[in-house]
């Protein structure tokens, strides 16, 4: 069986009467790429700060590398990485600078340092922009090497709050790829996304997170799988009328009116079904105007479970107020 790399148990967090985190509990398995989802204010930023130790822990337990996050926080600073927006790197000095710094500050020898620089600024393809300043670079580049400072350490698990907010989807791709790669290395990652896309795509399991509290986990195939095998889209001269024939045929599991177009969801393969949908309406005298039938997406996952959708790109609060990390990682007094 494989070790839980990241272990929480009812993790609660208020600011003043705001209850960002109600009660979550969940496991991230060694090696793999587990997301959370979900939108803006859903809490996200609040558990991976307190995992990393950025902000105290008020109530509940959570353990990192088999470390309390409360009681042994030195131990956990020393086991990971983090990719965060607001740990800005700097930007007078050069791409390898940045590095060099970051590897002394934890007590990297000199071999080991250039070592991991070499091999980090050749996975995040930077080997050409070794001497540059940092404030010379593109955005999508920064981020990049703000990626390889937080695996200097080699550190056993990562963490990525919204890697690739604002990013083009190329950008957003290239980040993905990169992930994969450190993934293949045997890192864990953990990351918080508001791209369904993201989640969808890059993650081995899935925690979808709204108002503080986490609605369902699982991978993305047993999400999907979960609402239907088939959705289909129609559009009819009478709607409602529609609505009511489908909910009687047994391998329809819910029908959802939108404004135009019925969302139907079907329990098993579509072209069983699909003859037996039309003729039935045919039957009532209705005339079809569209069909289309596609697989669950994240999306439909998304709306299903939350009952709203989640506007992508929209900008994300600024998180303030946040605790002062302690001592580095790995300096001794
Ligand atoms: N420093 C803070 N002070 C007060 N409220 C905060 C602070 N940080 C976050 N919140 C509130 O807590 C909730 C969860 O925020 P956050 O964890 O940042 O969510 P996410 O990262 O998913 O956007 C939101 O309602 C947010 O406004
Ligand atoms: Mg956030």
């Amino acid at each position: 069986m494989t070790a839980n790399v990241i272990e929480v148990n009812g993790l609660e967090h208020s600011y003043g009467s705001v209850k960002a985190v109600d009660n979550i509990s969940f496991a991230v398995k060694e090696g793999e790429i587990f997301s959370f989802l979900g939108p803006n204010g859903a809490g996200k930023s609040t558990v991976i700060n307190i995992l990393t130790t950025l902000r105290k822990i008020q109530k509940g337990e959570a353990k990192v590398n088999g470390y309390d996050v409360e009681r042994e926080s030195k131990h956990v600073r020393q086991s990971i990485g983090i990719v965060f927006q607001m740990l800005c790197i700097d930007h007078e000095m050069t791409v390898c600078e940045n590095l060099e710094y970051h590897g002394k500050i934890y007590s990297m020898s000199k071999k080991e340092r250039k070592e991991r620089i070499d091999e980090l600024l050749k996975l995040i393809e930077l080997e050409h922009k070794r001497d540059t300043l940092v404030k010379d670079l593109s955005g999508g580049m920064k981020r990049r090497l703000e990626l390889a400072r937080g695996l200097m350490t080699k550190p056993a698990v990562l963490f990525l709050d919204e890697p690739t907010i604002g990013f083009d989807i190329q950008t957003r791709m290239r980040m993905w790829e990169y992930l994969r790669e450190i993934k293949r290395e045997g890192t864990t990652i953990f990351l918080t996304t508001h791209y369904m896309e993201e989640a969808d795509q890059l993650s081995d399991r899935i925690s979808i997170i709204d108002h503080g509290k986490i609605i369902v986990t699982g991978t993305s195939e047993e999400l999907k799988n979960k609402l239907g095998k088939d959705l289909i889209y129609l559009e009819t001269d009478d709607n409602n009328t529609v609505a009511e024939i489908l909910r009687t045929i047994g391998s329809v599991k819910t029908v959802t009116e939108d404004t135009k177009s019925l969302r139907v969801m079907i329990g098993e393969d579509v072209t069983h079904v699909l003859p037996q949908i039309i003729d039935k309406i045919r039957k009532a005298g209705i005339d079809i105007t569209t069909i289309n039938i596609k697989k669950p997406s994240m999306d439909d996952v998304f709306v299903h479970y939350t009952g709203h959708g989640l506007r992508e790109g929209e900008p994300q609060e600024k998180v303030e107020g946040l605790e002062p990390m302690g001592e580095p990682m790995g300096v001794s007094a």
